[in-house]
């Protein structure tokens, strides 16, 4: 079990140290951890932020713990130099397509949410979101037409084998869960959508047993936010994932606690390659200050566990004791509480 670590910038080291002092805890056999540098510690050191070292490092790898990217100091750089561009690099050199963002409501934490208690207690969906094509990747630019107008465009566009290949996953996840997939699209207006639409009915044939309901995406937003309880597994392209994810996450009270997966097609030992990371960014504000709430870190490793390396067992300790010290009044200041990031780590380690 070969692991990429790349901790990046800001609270991303804090945050993966305690994640890494989990997985240590479970004193898991044939364990092996590589460290590279990305972001803005890429570009300190070797003058890029994906330093090709380090993207082999995690080609090599059967799975790549992220921490976060993005530094102030980075501001002034060029578009391709800037941090960020690590993780964008990582997702489209590797062709990590299948985003996987749980958000599961903890026990205890229903106040926090910006929903009412009583709806945010209902929570317990995973967004699957096609994450290298849609109108992020294609044709785009700016001019000024002959009227001396400035215009600007950016197409949207998927193939079927794109579609498909993401369909598989989030029926595939649908399986291990409710059983219940809600694709959200926009067919009532783009051709995109209904050829998206199409190929989801196609491959709905191999998985009889899951039920598929199709949902135009500004309704789905609406439906979020009335009755999120309806939802277990929502598959959407990149860029709808991109704002539904966000709102669904934030639903759930704090972005601390909120993990991810990005799954390409390769398959290791156990299970599939993938790159995991907590959603939130490098937060220059609390930085290097042992503020930070580690737990979505940690509970990223616990994803990779269970998709890269069929832990699942191992993966559902780690949730249970996250949702056992949160439950216990562990909180970060992201939650409302004092408690620092190592502190965070002990106490989710002494569960396990
Ligand atoms: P951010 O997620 O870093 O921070 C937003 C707010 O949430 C801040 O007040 C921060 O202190 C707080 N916060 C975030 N994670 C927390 C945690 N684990 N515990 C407690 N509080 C936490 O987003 P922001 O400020 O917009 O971006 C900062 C930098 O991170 C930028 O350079 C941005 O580009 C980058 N970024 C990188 C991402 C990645 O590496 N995948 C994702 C999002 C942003
Ligand atoms: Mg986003």
């Amino acid at each position: 079990m070969k692991i990429a670590v790349l901790p990046g910038d800001g609270i991303g080291p804090e945050v993966t140290h305690e994640a890494l002092r989990v997985l240590d805890a479970l004193r898991l056999p044939g364990l092996t951890l590589f460290e590279g540098d990305v972001g803005a510690a890429g570009y300190r050191d070797h003058g890029h932020p994906l330093p090709p070292e380090t993207l082999q490092m995690a080609r090599e790898a059967d799975a790549i713990l992220f921490g976060a990217v993005g530094d102030p100091s980075c501001d002034d750089l060029e578009r391709h130099l800037r941090p960020e561009q690590a993780v964008l690099g990582l997702r489209k050199e590797l062709q990590l397509f299948a985003n996987l963002r749980p958000a599961t409501m903890f026990s205890g934490l229903e106040e926090l949410s910006g929903l009412r208690p009583e709806i945010a207690r209902q929570i317990d969906l995973l967004i699957v979101r096609e994450l290298t094509g849609d109108v992020y990747f294609g044709d785009k630019g700016t001019r000024t037409t002959d009227s001396g107008e400035r215009e600007g465009w950016d197409m949207m566009s998927y193939s079927e084998s794109e579609v498909r290949r993401i369909a598989h996953t989030a029926f595939r996840a649908a399986q291990t869960r409710q059983n219940r997939l809600t694709s959200v699209d926009k067919a009532n207006v783009l051709e995109t959508s209904q050829l998206w639409r199409d190929v989801v009915i196609e491959v709905a044939v191999e998985y009889p047993d899951v039920a598929l309901e199709h949902m135009y995406v500004d309704n789905a937003a609406m439906q979020l936010v009335k009755a999120p309880g309806a939802f277990d597994v929502v598959l959407t392209g990149n860029l709808f994932g991109d704002i539904l994810s966000d709102l669904a996450s934030m639903c759930v009270g704090s972005i601390g606690l909120l993990a991810s997966a990005s799954l390409g097609d390769r398959q290791t030992a156990h299970g599939t390659f993938g790159l995991y990371e907590p959603i939130h960014g490098s937060a220059p504000d609390i930085a290097g200050q042992g503020k930070a709430n580690p737990m979505a870190t940690i509970l990223s490793a616990a994803m990779m566990l269970r998709h890269s390396f069929g832990l699942e067992d191992e993966a559902k300790r780690i949730e249970d004791a996250v949702a056992r010290a949160l439950k216990n009044g562990i909180r970060g200041g992201d939650l409302g509480g004092d408690m620092g990031c190592e502190a965070i780590g002990k106490a989710v380690c002494e569960r396990l």
